[in-house]
Parts: C-alpha cells; sequence; structure tokens
C-alpha cells in the first residue's frame, strides 16, 4: 500500500515542504530510504522503526521503500523522523492516509517515541502557511515558535501513541496556545547600559551617531581604555526591532538552532563576538549543509570584532562581500544560498603591538616599523568600509570616580530612533533605510551641503589630499549628524567639521 505525509527542511534560513512517500509491499523484508538522504535521515530510519515498536504499534515485515522528494536537496532535518513514522502507519493501514495528507509533521523521535523538538521550526512555519498548510505538528518545546506564525493550527501531541489517537479520532488535542517559558527564580537580567560608562564623551557620541546612520565604527586605544565595554553597549541603543525584523532574527537563530530551548520570537538586537581564531566559514557561514556564520547571525544588529589585527587575514578580506551587499551568496554542488547580513561591524584595537603608543603614563616598546606593520594587517578594502574611525584614551581618575550620573542608553536609543525615522523617510523609495548605505551617486542627491560646509570640506580635501571614498565616507557621516540634529534639511560646517574629526582624528595609511 502507498501513502504520503508531509515534513519539511529548511535550505539556508527558508523553510521547504518535503514529500514523503511510503510504499509498503510484500517482498523481501527492507527499509530503504531513497531521495538524497543525509546520514542523519539514515540514522531516522532506526529511531522510527524502534519508536514505532516501543510505542506498541507494530510493523509488518514488507518491502518497504520510502522517497523524500524533491529529490536534489539535500535533507538534513532530523524533523523528518515523525513524517516517516506516520508514514509508514499509513502504508501498513494502521492510519487513515487521507487524514494524514491534512497535516504538515516536523519533530524528531527519541526510541520512545517522544516528540523531539528540531531547529527550523519558524522558517517551515512560514512556508508552510505559504503553501496553504492549515495543520501543523509539532514537539511541545516548538510551540511558542510555531505559534509565531498566525492562521495555523498548532498541535502538539507529547508522543506518537497520543499523535496515533489523534489522528485516528479518537482523542481529542487542543490546538495549542503560547507555552510560558519560566526564567529561573530570583532571576535578574544585567543589562549593559552606555550609563556604566564614565566620561568617554567622543567614544560614545561616535557610538550614537554610528548607531543612527548604520555606520561601521573602528576605535583604537590601549589596553583598558574601555573600547570592549563601550561596544558591547552597542546594541542597547539601536532602536528597537521591528515585528518584522524579529521575525527574520528569530528565523535565523532558529535554522542555526540558537534559540534557546521553548522560546519564541528574538526581541533583543543580536551581538555576536566572535574569537580571533575563527575560521572563514564561522564568520561567513558555509559547511557541506551550510549554516548562517557571524555575519549572518549579527544579522539586524552587532558584529563586534575585537582585537582585530588578530583576525585571520582572509577572514577579513571574507568580510567584504558581506560588509558591502548586506547579505552573503555561499556556492554549493546544485545552485547557491543566500544569507542575509545587514549589520553594524564594530572593531577595536590597540594602536600597536605592545599596546601602549600614545598612553601618556606608560612608554611603547615598539618601532615605528613595528607599528606600521600592525597596522598594514588590516586590508585598505576593509577599512574602506568603515565609516568612522575613532581613537579611545583611558580616562583619568577623577572622571572614573566622578558621581556624576551618565546618560543612559534609553535616553540615547531615543535619538537614534528618531534619527532613523528621518532617514527612513528620505531612503525608502531607493529601498534602503540608512545613510550607511547610500551610493556615490545617491550621496550627491541627497546630502546638500550648505556653502559653508562646502568650503570647509574643500579645504580637508585638498590639504589632507582626501581619496573619493574618504569624501563620501565624511558627507555620509555628516549626513547622520544633520539627522540627529533635528533633521536639518542642509549639512551645516560645524556638521561636517564633526564627520571630519570622526576620520581624521586617527588615519590609517591604506
Ligand atoms: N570609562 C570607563 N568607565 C567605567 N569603567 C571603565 C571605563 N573604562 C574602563 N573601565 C573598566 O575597565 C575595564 C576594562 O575595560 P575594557 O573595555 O576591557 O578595555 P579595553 O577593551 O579597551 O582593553 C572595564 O571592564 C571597566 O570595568
Ligand atoms: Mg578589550
Ligand atoms: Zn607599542
Amino acid at each position: 500500500m502507498y501513502a504520503r505525509t508531509f515534513g519539511a527542511a529548511t535550505q539556508g534560513v527558508d523553510g521547504m515542504i518535503i514529500s514523503v512517500e511510503v510504499d509498503s509491499a510484500n517482498g523481501m523484508p527492507a527499509l530503504d530510504i531513497v531521495g538524497l538522504p543525509s546520514t542523519a535521515v539514515r540514522e531516522s530510519k532506526e529511531r522510527v522503526r524502534t519508536a514505532i515498536k516501543n510505542s506498541g504499534l507494530r510493523l509488518r515485515s514488507e518491502k518497504i521503500t520510502i522517497n523524500l522528494a524533491p529529490a536534489d536537496v539535500k535533507k538534513d532535518s532530523a524533523g523528518l523522523d515523525l513524517p516517516i513514522a506516520v508514514g509508514l502507519l499509513a502504508a501498513q493501514g494502521r492510519l487513515r492516509p487521507s487524514v494524514c495528507e491534512e497535516f504538515l509533521f516536523i519533530a524528531e523521535l527519541s526510541l520512545e517515541g517522544i516528540l523531539r523538538s528540531v531547529t527550523g521550526v519558524l522558517p517551515i512555519a512560514l512556508t508552510a502557511r505559504s503553501k496553504d498548510f492549515k495543520k501543523i505538528i509539532v514537539a511541545p518545546e516548538n510551540v511558542n515558535e510555531a505559534l509565531l506564525v498566525d492562521g495555523l493550527e498548532v498541535y502538539a501531541p507529547k508522543n506518537l501513541i497520543e499523535l496515533v489517537d489523534f489522528l485516528d479520532g479518537e482523542i481529542e488535542l487542543e490546538s495549542a496556545t503560547p507555552v510560558p517559558v519560566d526564567e529561573p527564580e530570583g532571576f535578574v537580567e544585567l543589562v549593559d547600559d552606555f550609563a556604566d560608562v564614565q566620561g568617554q564623551y567622543t567614544a560614545k557620541r561616535a557610538l550614537e551617531i554610528a548607531a543612527a546612520g548604520g555606520h561601521n565604527v573602528l576605535m583604537v586605544g590601549v589596553p583598558g581604555s574601555g573600547k570592549t565595554m563601550l561596544a558591547k553597549r552597542m546594541s542597547s541603543i539601536l532602536p528597537e526591532l521591528t515585528r518584522e525584523e524579529a521575525l527574520e532574527v528569530t528565523k535565523i537563530f532558529s535554522v542555526a538552532g540558537k534559540l534557546p530551548k521553548g522560546s519564541g520570537l528574538v526581541t533583543k538586537r543580536p551581538f555576536q563576538n566572535p574569537n580571533h581564531d575563527a575560521s572563514i566559514a564561522a564568520i561567513i557561514g558555509g559547511g557541506t549543509i551550510p549554516v548562517p556564520g557571524q555575519v549572518t547571525l549579527a544579522h539586524h544588529g552587532v558584529l563586534f570584532l575585537d582585537e582585530l589585527p588578530e583576525f585571520k587575514k582572509n577572514a577579513l578580506e571574507a568580510l567584504r562581500e558581506p560588509l558591502e551587499e548586506r547579505q552573503i551568496t555561499i556556492s554549493r554542488v546544485n545552485g547557491t544560498l543566500t544569507f542575509p547580513s545587514s549589520m553594524i561591524l564594530i572593531c577595536a584595537m590597540n594602536p600597536c603591538p605592545c599596546g601602549w603608543y600614545g598612553d601618556k603614563d606608560h612608554t611603547c616598546r615598539c618601532s615605528d616599523t613595528e607599528i606600521k606593520r600592525y597596522m598594514r594587517r588590516l586590508s585598505g578594502p576593509l577599512l574602506d568600509r568603515i565609516d568612522i574611525h575613532i581613537r579611545v584614551p583611558r580616562v583619568n581618575y577623577e572622571e572614573l570616580s566622578s558621581k556624576r550620573r551618565n546618560e543612559s542608553s534609553a535616553v540615547i536609543r531615543q535619538r537614534v530612533s528618531d534619527a532613523r525615522k528621518i532617514q527612513m523617510r528620505r531612503l525608502e523609495k531607493y529601498h534602503m533605510f540608512c545613510n550607511a548605505q547610500m551610493t556615490h551617486a545617491l550621496i550627491k542627491k541627497l546630502c546638500i551641503l550648505e556653502t559653508e560646509a562646502e568650503d570647509l570640506l574643500k579645504t580637508v580635501f585638498e590639504t589632507k589630499k582626501l581619496s573619493v571614498r574618504s569624501y563620501d565616507r565624511i558627507i555620509k557621516v555628516g549626513r547622520t549628524i544633520a539627522d540627529l540634529d533635528g533633521g536639518k534639511e542642509f549639512i551645516s560646517a560645524g556638521h561636517i567639521a564633526e564627520a571630519v574629526k570622526l576620520r581624521s582624528d586617527f588615519e590609517i595609511e591604506n
């Protein structure tokens, strides 16, 4: 007898419906799975067989063939256990095939037949809805994730026996509602806030401008000056995620298996902080079954590269595409796959190998050549994509011990959000959302300088022998400063002067 069920897998950050066709007929007893199964799916065969047996259900020894379609897609999801199990039971007449076809099944099975959670449930549920599925069956721990998609009935039986009784119509299952996630008792979330940072007004202002315009930042400063501390507070001043952005971030975290168990929507902007020995694949994404890398996990948030010159040169080079395109394309045997990677890059580094170059209380032990060589590890093309370069000096004792109350992240975030709204209105028709994205042509069109601002920029351009790219960067940052300044239509000399300082304070020779 023949039966068909529906399961799903993920491809990139999208879900894909897999149809599971099962044929069970007289012949030499066997169970074969065809349709490019990966090792995970082959293991599924053993789990499914054992789970069925341990659930007190019986499979007749027949010649069983299972086909997973479409065949040209590599399927890696343990979540195919459930549609395979249901398909087997339907093909042997234990379940009614017509009933089984109404559902999308997505869960791994334990050997006792318990439904286990899998990754990628959100993208799968989104695909299910777009393909007109009305009912989806998931493990209890995936309920909150599946419920993020409106218009789907979600059922979460505990185990295979309960599912079989439900499909037989012997028991009713309520369609699931959100499951409260319990926080550990006495749990107080510590949030990193800008109010913790004493002094450092220039650095804080630079990060505010970066957050407002979506600009990438390089911070250079001696050890202990607070670079890491500042960077870690960056996501606290970015505007809150919109529902649409939150869904995109949740999809990525779900596919990457990084959603905390039982959780639903990710509501915080991501902050990714890879180690310097991270491989290209870890940073950019990839692998035989491509998984998102750090640039994608940082989508809509911050990618922080601390101690920048320590990173592998080829990993830094590979950042060019995601920084430029806001997405990363990964080549595979059968076609390419695209992951989103729209993030703010924050980099931090010491000014020299020993760390103390330029500090007033310490002596730098490095030669000029050593310092030059250290700086040259950063490639020109990477630096070209960083709009803001600042020096972060150590705060002095008075500042550090001052009892003055610092501005909180919430206050800064409000200004950032207001400036973003202005940009979104201006850039919407170009499908952009922040100033950092503007091309040379768009800068010419949208950034109008007052006469004094023009004069100032001309002087700077000539005396500092700026490149066209540096010139564009100054105007872009100037545009953001004007947006923070109540959304001034024209960029003033004051705005340009501040933008110039955010570059020339520290120019690395490319
Ligand atoms: N401006 C500051 N305000 C408050 N604490 C600071 C400040 N600068 C440094 N610190 C303290 O010094 C520690 C080291 O700073 P860190 O961010 O690790 O420096 P860096 O990354 O520049 O080496 C921080 O964890 C913090 O406790
Ligand atoms: Mg540090
Ligand atoms: Zn030094």
